[in-house]
């Protein structure tokens, strides 16, 4: 059975943009292969090192997230990465045989140095960034890689690194990992920008219903539609596209008809959409409230998680070390 790694920074609660463009793909990904699903905990302290305060909060709040989507820690192996010293072991390695040029050139990494604000990325841990994400997946040799496109760089990275480290010292130690590339994010924020914590526009999985029926009153519809006798246009309207996300033909259909036959104005529209939502994310709520009440439920599946994934990073450790000559 082929191996999967895949991980998320801890960088604050999760929402439907990770359900639909991540989660739903690892929850599917559990019955076909065996799957290790790490918390990107060091990945986060990269950008966050000023004030790293929340990063042990929101591992565990987005394993929390996690297990309430459906990652079963029966099938699949969730762990946090610092807990394992040997990805910052195999980081370091791998940095040796790393060009600087293929890491300066990498366009994730340029990219963030000029968009993101307000704090100071010309580290170099920042510039290193792909080499640990590389050591991530190859201390568990794992061959596929579910990742969005943002990190399709990245991944290619990782497969340079392996092919470099191939030809200097033996043949197939380690797979070259494939990208399972997820579709981008098929689900826009209550305000139609990209949805991002940040942007304050995002509906969390940990929101309660009321909190969800809110967002979704307050977004925005067809601007040509003023009063609820106006037609509307439902394809340059964001709840529309929602309900093609979370709804049947048939339903959408009939959001359609309602819509551009002004038969049904926007509030009302968006009160029958919230509905769905919710409904939608009942499952949810409901594993979660299970998740709460017995507290000591996450460390119990974390422990189990770090047991197995020691296991088996030790062992491509000791290889590895082997293989380097380094003294075991
Ligand atoms: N860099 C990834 C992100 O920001 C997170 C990540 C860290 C990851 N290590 C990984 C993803 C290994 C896949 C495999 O989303
Ligand atoms: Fe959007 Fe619904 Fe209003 Fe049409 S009726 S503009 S689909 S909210």
């Amino acid at each position: 059975m082929s191996r999967v790694l895949s991980g998320m920074r801890p960088t604050g609660p999760l929402h439907l943009g990770h359900l639909l463009g991540a989660l739903e793909n690892w929850i599917h990904l559990q019955n076909t292969h065996e799957c290790f699903f790490m918390v990107a905990d060091l990945h986060a302290l990269m950008g966050e090192y000023e004030d790293p305060r929340e990063i042990e909060k929101n591992s565990i709040a987005m394993v929390i997230d996690w297990l309430a989507s459906g990652i079963d820690p029966e099938k699949s192996t969730i762990f946090i990465q610092s807990q394992i010293p040997e990805h910052a072991e195999l980081a370091l390695i791998l940095g040796m045989l790393t060009p600087l040029g293929w890491l300066e050139r990498n366009p994730t990494y340029k990219e963030q140095l000029r968009e993101i604000k307000g704090r100071d990325l010309t580290t170099y841990g920042f510039l290193g960034y792909p080499v640990l994400q590389a050591a991530d997946i190859l201390l568990y040799k794992a061959d596929q890689v579910p990742v969005g496109e943002d990190q399709l760089a990245h991944l290619e990275l990782a497969r340079e690194i392996v092919r470099r480290f191939k030809r200097l010292y033996k043949k197939d130690f380690f797979p070259e990992p494939t990208a399972l590339l997820t579709k981008e994010a098929r689900i826009l924020g209550t305000d139609r920008r990209k949805m991002s914590k940040s942007y304050g526009n995002a509906i969390h999985l940990s929101d309660a219903p009321e909190a969800a029926r809110k967002k979704v009153q307050s977004m925005i519809t067809d601007p040509a539609r003023v009063k609820a006798s106006d037609p509307g246009h439902p394809d340059a309207c964001n709840v529309y596209s929602y309900y093609k996300i979370f709804s049947d033909d048939a339903e959408v259909k009939a959001v359609y008809d309602w819509c551009a036959g002004a038969k049904k104005g926007c509030t009302d529209c968006k009160k029958t959409f919230a509905e769905i939502l919710v409904e939608t994310l009942k499952p949810i709520h409901e594993r979660r409230a299970k998740i709460a009440a017995d507290p000591a439920f996450v460390g119990k599946i974390l422990k189990k998680g770090r047991a197995r994934a020691e296991a088996v990073a030790r062992e491509t450790m000791g290889q590895v070390k082997e293989l380097l000559h380094l003294a075991k």
